[in-house]
């Protein structure tokens, strides 16, 4: 069997069922993010889609949904980059390489990468939002051919947040690939750009009719970012967010991501413009039958 089989022949039998994944590298990539290597029990793969998550437990402390980070072509082992928000996450962080964490899924809808071959991409990534973009990013670097032109904009606060700056630094020096990076506040050795994410969206270059834009980022981000993807006039149907919710089975049985009545765990993180919109007009309508 291959290993999706594998993975859905489990989730079948016991979704609630964590494997064991034993972290083969980690490593501290800022103050408080850190990057985790695991491999699962047998070396199966995770068989994911990029923008997925899977539900990450220690026994006796807790579980919480973390996105996947490597790409599905990277096989043998997945990536999660974890930002040390509270009780969960802070254990996690002790932990060292051999240690084992359990783990269910991949969970949720990815981004649409099937519908997006032979487009250009904008890849819009504020802060933490790098990390589940990193899977699709990954993905189109093995699979180049596939896509049109790719821009990838990249925001954080000051410049000591960027993460994977090595890999960054890479992605940098392909010549298919256009990466711009920019700072709200500058530090005295930044010689990039300096202002919102959104003065780099001013400046990409969009052709609306063949592009899919693609933004990951605080929930701030997305109104501001949205509202200038809109004014180069890209499709609301083309363009992609990801959304997250409190989870606790990732399995839509508990109700604890619902909003309006979507299940956030199963019919995203990963959603359209279009979507969103579409559940807006169903909130209104709702609220004005009552
Ligand atoms: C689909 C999905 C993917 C995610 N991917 C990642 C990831 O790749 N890396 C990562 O570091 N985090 C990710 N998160 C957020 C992560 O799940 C939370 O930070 C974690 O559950 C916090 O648990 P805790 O016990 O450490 O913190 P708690 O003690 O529960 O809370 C600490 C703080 O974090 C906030 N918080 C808790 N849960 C969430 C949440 N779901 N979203 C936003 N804020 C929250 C709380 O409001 C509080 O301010 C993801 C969340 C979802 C829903
Ligand atoms: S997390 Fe339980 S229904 Fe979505």
């Amino acid at each position: 069997m291959i290993d999706r089989e594998i993975l859905l022949e489990k989730m079948k039998t016991s979704p609630y069922k964590p494997m064991k994944g034993k972290l083969v590298e980690t490593r501290m990539l800022s103050d408080k993010e850190k990057f985790f290597r695991i491999e699962l029990e047998g070396k199966i793969n995770l068989a994911h889609e990029p923008g997925q998550f899977v539900m990450v437990s220690i026994f006796g402390v807790g579980e919480a949904p973390i996105s996947v980070c490597s790409s599905p072509t990277d096989k043998g082992y997945f990536d999660l980059t974890v930002r040390n928000a509270g009780s969960f996450t802070n254990a996690l962080h002790k932990l060292k390489k051999r240690d084992t964490v359990g783990i269910r899924g991949p969970f949720g809808k990815g981004f649409p990468v099937d519908n997006m071959f032979g487009y250009d991409l904008v890849i819009v990534a504020g802060g933490l939002g790098i990390v589940p973009l990193r899977s699709l990013i990954r993905y189109v670097m093995d699979n180049r051919k596939d896509f049109g032109r790719v821009q990838i904009l990249l925001g954080c606060k000051t410049p000591k947040d960027f993460l994977f700056r090595e890999e960054t630094n890479e992605w940098m020096k392909r010549a298919e690939i256009k990466l711009s990076c920019t700072v709200d506040k500058a530090d005295p050795d930044w010689t990039g750009n300096v202002g919102l994410i959104t003065t780099l969206i001013t400046g990409a270059d969009v052709n609306p009719a063949r592009i899919y834009a693609v933004v990951v980022g605080p929930p701030i981000m997305y109104k501001f970012v949205i509202s200038e993807l809109l004014k180069k006039n890209i499709p609301d149907h083309q363009i992609i967010v990801s959304l997250e919710r409190r989870m606790r089975c990732g399995l839509g049985k508990c109700g604890h991501c619902q909003i309006e009545g979507i299940y956030v765990c199963q019919s995203g993180p990963v959603f359209t413009y279009a979507q969103l919109n579409d559940f807006r007009g169903e909130c209104h309508e709702k609220a004005a039958k009552a």
